[in-house]
Order: C-alpha cells, then sequence, then structure tokens
C-alpha cells in the first residue's frame, strides 16, 4: 500500500501519471455502444461546467480531466432511458451530474482512506494534499446540483435525497470505524447508502426522464440498488484479495482503516471465539502481516466465497427488475453489467 506519488506536489503535477482518457470506456469490456454518443455528451456537459475554474486552477482541473474511470453512473443512467424508450435532452446534463457527484465522493474518499492511488493516477490528496481535495470535491457536489437544477426542481429533489443518503452511508462507516463488531446489518446499511444510493437514482433519473410509467421507475430504481449493492460487495472482496495493477486504485484500505467489510465480518463470526478474539486483536494492532493473515483466515472460513454469493443474488435480483422492459440492446447490457458488477477485477 501507498506509492512514491504521495510525495507529488502540484509544482510537478506536469509530471504527475495520467490516466488513459480511454481507459474509461474499454474499462467493463462490455462497451456502452449504443449511448456512447450520449455518454460524450455529458462529458462535454462535465467539462464545460468545470472550465470557468481553468484559469485560476489550471493543472488541478487538468487533472480532474484525465481522472476518468469506468462512467459506469453515466452510462447506467443513459442505458435505462434507452431501454425504457428514448434518451431525452435532459438525461445528457443529469448523467454529468451522476458522474460528478461520484467524482466528488471520491476525491473525499481518498481523502479518508489516505489513498494515493485512483484510476491508474495520483489521487487529488496525494497531488494537492487534503485540505485542497476537500475543497474540490465540495465544489463538485455544489456543480452537480446547480447543475441538476437547471433541469428542474425534480430532478434537483431526486438528487438531493441520493446525495444524503450517500453521505450518510460515508458518515456512519467513518463512525464505525474500529467497530470490531460490526454486523451484517450495519454494512449493509453502509453500502445501501453510500454506493447503491447513487445506482438507484441513476436507474430512477433515467426512467423517469424517458416517460416510464411509475411502477417502470420503480423497478429500475430498484435495479440500480441491487446492482449497487452487489458492486460495493465486490469491491470490498477486490480490496482485500485484488491487485492494485488491475484495479488502478489503493486497496487494502479497508482493514488498515479498520473498516470491517463483509467477508471479515462473516470470517470473525465463523471463527472458533478465542480465534475471532485474536484476529481482532491483530486487525487493531495492523502492520505489515496483517494482510496475509487475514486472507488465511478467510480461506478457513470461506469468507469471500460467502460474499461473492451475496453479490451473485444482488445481480440475480437487479436483472430481475428488468423483466418490465421489451428485450432490447440497452436491456441486454444491462443485465450484462449486472453479472459483471460481481466478477470485475476493476
Ligand atoms: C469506485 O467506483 C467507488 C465504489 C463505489 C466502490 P467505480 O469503481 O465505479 O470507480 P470509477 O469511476 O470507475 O473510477
Ligand atoms: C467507495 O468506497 C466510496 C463511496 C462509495 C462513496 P470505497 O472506499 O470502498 O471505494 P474505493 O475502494 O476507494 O474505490
Ligand atoms: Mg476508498
Ligand atoms: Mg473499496
Amino acid at each position: 500500500m501507498g506509492t512514491a506519488m504521495a510525495t507529488v506536489s502540484p509544482a510537478v503535477s506536469g509530471g504527475m501519471p495520467v490516466s488513459d482518457p480511454t481507459r474509461g470506456a474499454r474499462a467493463t469490456s462490455l462497451g456502452f455502444a449504443p449511448v456512447a454518443a450520449d455518454i460524450a455528451e455529458a462529458e462535454r456537459i462535465f467539462d464545460r461546467t468545470l472550465a470557468p475554474h481553468r484559469g485560476p486552477f489550471g493543472p488541478l482541473i487538468e487533472h480532474l480531466r484525465h481522472y476518468r474511470g469506468k462512467r459506469l453512473r453515466p452510462a447506467l443512467l443513459l442505458l435505462t432511458a434507452k431501454a425504457c424508450g428514448k434518451v431525452a435532452p435532459a438525461h445528457h446534463p443529469l448523467a454529468a451530474v451522476m458522474e460528478m457527484i461520484h467524482t466528488a465522493t471520491l476525491v473525499h474518499d481518498d481523502v479518508l482512506d489516505e489513498s494515493d492511488l485512483r484510476r491508474h493516477a495520483a489521487t487529488f490528496n496525494a497531488g494537492w494534499g487534503n485540505k485542497v481535495s476537500i475543497l474540490l470535491g465540495d465544489m463538485l457536489f455544489t456543480h452537480a446540483f446547480h447543475l441538476a437544477s437547471t433541469v428542474d426542481g425534480r430532478a434537483a429533489q431526486i438528487t438531493g435525497e441520493a446525495t444524503n443518503r450517500v453521505c450518510a452511508g460515508e458518515l456512519r462507516q467513518v463512525t464505525e470505524r474500529g467497530n470490531l463488531e460490526l454486523t451484517e446489518a450495519d454494512y449493509f446499511a453502509v453500502i445501501d447508502g453510500k454506493t447503491a444510493a447513487l445506482t438507484e437514482c441513476c436507474g430512477r433519473l433515467g426512467a423517469l426522464y424517458a416517460g416510464a410509467p411509475e411502477e417502470v421507475v420503480a423497478k429500475l430504481a430498484s435495479y440500480g440498488r441491487s446492482l449497487g449493492l452487489a458492486f460495493q460487495i465486490a469491491d470490498d472482496v477486490l480490496d482485500l484479495v485484488g491487485t492494485e495493477d488491475a484495479a488502478g486504485k489503493t486497496l487494502g484500505t479497508d482493514l488498515e482503516q479498520q473498516k470491517l467489510t463483509l467477508p471479515v465480518i462473516h470470517c470473525l463470526q465463523r471463527l472458533p471465539a478465542a480465534e475471532s478474539a485474536k484476529l481482532r486483536d491483530a486487525i487493531r494492532a495492523g502492520g505489515d502481516g496483517l494482510g496475509l493473515r487475514v486472507l488465511h483466515a478467510l480461506e478457513r472460513t470461506q469468507s469471500v466465497a460467502y460474499a461473492k454469493r451475496h453479490a451473485e443474488e444482488f445481480a440475480r435480483s437487479a436483472k430481475e427488475q428488468l423483466a418490465c422492459l421489451p428485450r432490447t440492446e440497452c436491456r441486454t447490457i444491462l443485465e450484462g453489467v449486472a453479472d459483471w458488477s460481481v466478477r470485475r477485477e476493476k
């Protein structure tokens, strides 16, 4: 964990590793071809929204322009729209809003997790420090809400409600840090907020602004929520067993920060009491050998397989929600996204 990039300063940011701008599009290996032009339009809106800050904060905004991930949330919103009938003009700013909020949470999350690698590039905290990162995250949030309000009041309200849940989820995770008695129910409450609220919002906005009937909007929102739960469980497995090369971000921070995730919670429950107590002591103490020790324990209790089964179940339930839609290419891609969310390596 941790790389030399933590020492990169804004003064040398020209030399900072930047992510390959095409990587996001290739990242899921699913291809979002039917909405590729719509994703590109959302990206233009994203860039245009931040463009006025280029003067005073050039290198920061330039780094943000290269800071492209999988673009999963805009893709979800736009694929949902098209699967429900059509992509309307409102969908493009809304897709940009979703990615802006997501990016804001990542900029803040990397401060919280003390991560220095994100999207195969230096994090903002590694390059500019925590203070700049907090304010950049704030700026992304406020631009996102302003942009949502240019669509209409309903969009602003839905976006605000979802982001309230995201923030509450992140806050709960931080306040539960070091609680080594965390239950599965606590864990699910955290990920339902921090991750599933936004993917749910993507499904809801995609369907709503395509003019879908209320019951279809509810199904697509439910698709997004279940997908988000599957996605975050898989992410938490990757944090334990993935590789930073493939993921392009700092891993291992959950244990380092004493944030218990589903595999570890299951493992602590399954181990005999004395061993479980010893593992808790080891997590509390931290240190270099901790990762390997936890991996051995997870293997013994088959806890990674247990977490993956949960993720698969959420992916299955996500796909079930799509039965209300006509069989189109976009529906098939949405089904594929649910399957991919569990087996992904990045
Ligand atoms: C990372 O999300 C944060 C989580 C919810 C786990 P993504 O994996 O979608 O990140 P990017 O946008 O592709 O970088
Ligand atoms: C993602 O949590 C943060 C939000 C969903 C807001 P993680 O801490 O697991 O995300 P990564 O692993 O750093 O991408
Ligand atoms: Mg993190
Ligand atoms: Mg993670």
